[in-house]
């Protein structure tokens, strides 16, 4: 297969971690002669330093003409304190999310067996969690009407009912292939949106009769999720709830280096880890580059190439299994760095039986 892939690594880790994504696609494109091309492009803070705004046309342009946007990460500390700047970072994430209307934002959390012991929760509550979030990601408070003064400010929480229909279905359709239960997180004792998004999910419910809809307040969520993760299978929210609930969520799974998402529209799609920049660890080799590889398998899905995403998470749950890992999860050894942990997932790929630590 062809696919021409825009990579952004944006800003702080980013181009660290992506690098690593880069790696193993071209590993994987070489053992099943696929021809991956890659197109890089500036997006973030890094596309403020070099053209004043965080996503330039250019960058939009390489995306529109990809089949798919590999991303790393966005944001940077000096952008932060400013509350009236009205340029950011984010705004670049925000808008190829917007522009190529990314309304579908796919988050696995699966809890690792090798990994049990690196959550801050207890084991036997942990054990066997295996959660996919469908957050609605191109509408709702992040893209509201916006005011801000000194005295006040608001963001407007808005949705319509296509564009909450249009994830539902998706969600559904993801849990008939599941365990076949779909929670609904919301806030619909308080918000006018979430009592919409009740109504309209609970209509399509009736098209999916094998599927079982739960409907949960984001408060009572967040307390679930980390007192009984095992009780869910697909959530479905929205866009901000998503944001929290997900990160969240990586408490269990053991750091937030190893969740990867995918941003899915009609024409165009977007894979990305859910960590942010991190410039703290900015090109000290400590970044977890496990988010952004599975970000591509999760890439590699999309377009139905099946046994290469395997192969990939095969390579990852090695690497996990043999502890070769960034310090966020190893106790083990201390000198393995962001990029031995791609060097080790390519060498499996191209060689499965035989990687080993060396
Ligand atoms: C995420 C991030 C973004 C979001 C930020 C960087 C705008 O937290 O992808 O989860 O809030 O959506």
């Amino acid at each position: 297969m062809k696919l021409n892939i825009a990579v952004l690594p944006g800003d702080g880790i980013g181009p660290e971690v992506t690098a690593q994504a880069v790696k193993v696609l071209k590993a994987i494109a070489m053992e099943y002669n696929h021809v991956f091309t890659f197109n890089n492009a500036l997006v973030g803070a890094s596309a403020m330093d070099a053209t004043g705004i965080p996503l330039p046309e250019e960058t939009i342009s390489i995306c529109d003409k990809a089949d798919a946007i590999l991303f790393g990460a966005i944001g940077h500390p000096k952008y932060d304190d400013d509350p009236s700047a009205t340029v950011r970072p984010e705004q670049g994430l925000l808008g190829l999310r917007k522009t190529f209307d990314l309304y579908t934002n796919i988050r696995p959390v699966i809890a690792y067996e090798d990994l049990l012991n690196k959550s801050s929760l207890k084991i036997k509550q942990i054990k066997g969690t295996n959660i996919l979030i469908y957050r609605e990601l191109a509408s709702g408070i992040y893209f509201g009407e916006k005011n801000f003064s000194n005295d006040e400010a608001s963001d407007v929480c808005a949705y319509k009912r296509t564009e909450i229909e249009r994830i539902a279905h998706l969600a559904f359709k993801a849990a008939q292939g599941r365990k076949r239960k779909l929670t609904l997180v919301d806030k619909a004792n308080v918000l006018a949106s979430s009592r919409l998004w009740r109504t309209v999910v609970n209509e399509i419910a009736s098209e999916y009769p094998d599927v079982t809809l739960d409907c949960m307040y984001i408060d009572n969520a967040a307390m679930e999720l980390i007192i009984n993760p095992c009780q869910f299978d697909v959530i479905l929210t929205e866009n901000m709830f998503g944001d929290i609930l997900s990160e969240e969520a990586s408490v269990i799974v053991g750091s937030i280096g190893l969740l990867a998402s995918a941003s899915i529209g009609n024409k165009h799609a977007m894979f990305e880890p859910i960590h942010g920049a991190y410039t703290k660890a900015t090109n000290k080799g400590i970044a977890n580059p496990i988010a952004s590889i599975l970000s591509a398998a999760m890439l590699l899905d999309h377009f139905g190439l099946y046994d290469e995403a395997a192969l990939i998470r095969e390579g990852v749950d090695k690497s996990l299994k043999l502890h070769i890992t960034t310090p966020d999860l190893n106790t083990k050894y201390d000198n393995i760095s962001t990029s031995k942990v791609g060097d080790f997932i390519e060498d499996f790929i191209n060689n499965p039986d035989e990687t080993n630590l060396n």
